[in-house]
């Protein structure tokens, strides 16, 4: 399959996902200690692994998909999808902040359970929906070269956006 590439990248990265549901399971139950290096695991995972994949299907994979569904702008709703994605790390890094000046209250515990599970439901579908809507469209589609050039291009600009 021409995307298997891609397929792979997305197995690497599903453990870390699972991760955060993790995470969410252990508030309450691990040690402050234990639980800030799961959000702090997370944070990283989430800033120096996903956050560069998504930016690399935004400059490189979802264009080709418009092009090939002829609607520029089909692929909107996955962008935002990625956008919320910034978003909640956003607020993880907040709270990991918070969390080394002291213990969470109940609230701030709530808070943080819900961005972790919040981060894993919305991952884990979109995942789903870019291998199931997505990658059959380009199988069918692209010649090996294009999707050499494609895997290229993302390539550079997942390494752009590491900062590498
Ligand atoms: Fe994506
Ligand atoms: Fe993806």
């Amino acid at each position: 399959m021409l995307t298997q590439p891609l397929r792979d990248e997305h197995a690497e990265l599903l453990p870390h996902v699972e991760a955060l549901r993790v995470a969410a399971d252990a508030i309450g139950e691990s040690s402050a200690t234990e639980l800030a290096a799961k959000v702090r695991e997370a944070e990283e995972f989430l800033t120096g692994h996903l956050i560069p994949h998504a930016k690399a299907e935004d400059d490189a994979l979802y264009p080709i998909i418009d092009t090939l569904l002829g609607a520029p702008g089909a692929t909107r709703t996955m962008s935002l999808d990625h956008v919320e994605v910034g978003r909640q790390t956003r607020l993880l890094g907040e709270m990991k902040a918070k969390m080394a000046s002291g213990v969470l209250t109940r609230p701030q515990e709530n808070e943080l359970r819900m961005v972790l599970y919040g981060l894993y439901v919305l991952v884990e579908l979109h995942f789903h929906k870019e291998e199931e809507a997505y990658l059959p469209l380009l199988d069918q589609r692209l010649t090996q070269g294009d999707a050499t050039r494609m895997f290229e291009a993302m390539e550079a600009a997942a390494t752009k956006a590491k900062g590498v």
